[in-house]
């Protein structure tokens, strides 16, 4: 049996949302799932066993940085990313794609791969689909990514297709070039903010037989209504029986509409990177902590959140840290925004399983708020 397999368990009776169980070499998770971000092999300012005890079962992390610094031959010579950043459980790595195409001008295309500059030095280096497995082979993630190209936002229809045929060929590339037994390799579907091509680059990475499907070129700008009307246009296309992961979404209302269109798993740097910036998520909507108002107000960051954040300290308190820009912040901010989200796909989830999601979905929106982009 395939190293990587995703199980259905229960569909809702109301919308697209499902509740299943992915079973990797390092443990079974039960989706819809979000993966906090470990760009660098740590998410930034947790132990492994604190992201653990927050309940995360999988972590993404990042072929372009690793492979820069330290490098990925060190890594495997470590014994595979698991063991060197001592993460005993879910590992997923993305390709490389979008980090060299968010570098603007110090990368160039063409249909071989992509030349780029490393941000930290300024050394060239090309990155080819079967440069990218063989990182990801070295790295030892459970679930690697094709390497795809994520066109900017907007762009032109001719281009995004043009894009789209060359992510097609560079998957195929990238199955030729994957021959690790314990990892699974994910295909990227794009086509930009174009309908038709969302649903073409669905079906021709389809007709591939990927063991599951990414939702790329989301999230780059785009109002979210846009980005809800794309994930309905390429969802239907992709086989039920396989896992769905939406790469790049990681706001809480967000993360709600992409259950309820179907998707099974999302990463994002957003709760983790914000938190560094002083900004929480909580059940009543954003707290941005530095705010003068907030300098005198010794309630809990959210008394509704269980975290051992909200347990200990006032927003005051949260607030001086972070004016003093002591280190604490940042952990009690990316402890608490990571228990959050966690804890709400957690709970949706569970509405799922009972068949209340769309009453689970509006209750928690209609609290926390939408936003538009
Ligand atoms: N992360 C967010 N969006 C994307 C995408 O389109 N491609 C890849 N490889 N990673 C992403
Ligand atoms: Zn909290």
């Amino acid at each position: 049996m395939a190293a990587v397999r995703y199980e259905l368990i229960k569909e809702c009776s109301q919308t697209k949302a499902r509740v299943g169980r992915l079973h990797t070499p390092h443990g079974t998770f039960e989706t819809p799932i979000f993966m906090p971000v470990g760009t660098q092999g740590t998410v930034k300012t947790m132990t492994p066993e604190e992201v653990r005890d927050l309940g995360a079962g999988i972590i993404l992390s990042n072929t372009y940085h690793l492979y820069l610094r330290p490098g990925s031959d060190l890594v495997r010579e470590a014994g595979g990313l698991h063991r060197f950043m001592n993460w005993p459980h879910g590992i997923l790595t993305d390709s490389g794609g979008y980090q060299v195409f968010s570098l603007g001008p110090l990368r160039k295309i063409t249909e071989e791969g992509v030349e780029f500059k490393s941000h930290i030095d300024g050394s060239k280096h090309f990155f080819t689909p079967e440069k990218s497995i063989q990182i990801q082979m070295d790295l030892g993630a459970d679930i690697i990514m094709a390497f795809d190209e994520c066109p900017p936002h907007p762009s032109e229809y001719d281009y995004v297709k043009k894009s789209l045929e060359m992510t097609t060929r560079w998957a195929k590339r990238c199955q030729a070039a994957h021959t690790r037994e314990d990892q699974a390799l994910f295909g990227i579907t794009q086509g930009g903010m174009y309908a038709d091509l969302r649903r073409e680059s669905a079906a021709r990475l389809v007709e591939l037989d990927f063991p599951g499907y990414a939702i790329g070129g989301l999230s780059v700008g785009e109002p979210k209504p846009l980005m809800y009307e794309m994930l309905e246009a390429t969802v239907p296309e992709l086989p039920k029986e396989k896992a769905r992961y939406l790469m790049g979404v990681g706001s809480p209302d967000a993360l709600l509409e992409g259950v309820a269109r179907g998707v099974d798993m999302f990463d994002c740097v957003l709760p983790t990177r914000v938190a560094r910036n002083g900004l929480a998520f909580t059940t009543h909507g954003k707290v941005v902590i530095r705010n003068a108002r907030y300098a005198r107000d010794f309630e809990r960051l959210d008394p509704e959140c269980g975290c051992y954040t909200c347990q200990n300290y006032s927003r005051a308190y949260l607030r001086h840290l972070y004016k003093a820009e002591e280190i604490l912040v940042y952990r009690l901010l990316t402890i608490h925004n990571l228990h959050i989200l966690l804890k709400m796909m957690k709970e949706a989830r569970k509405a799922i399983e009972e068949d209340r999601f769309l009453q689970f979905k509006r209750e928690f929106l209609d609290k926390y708020g939408q936003e538009m982009d």
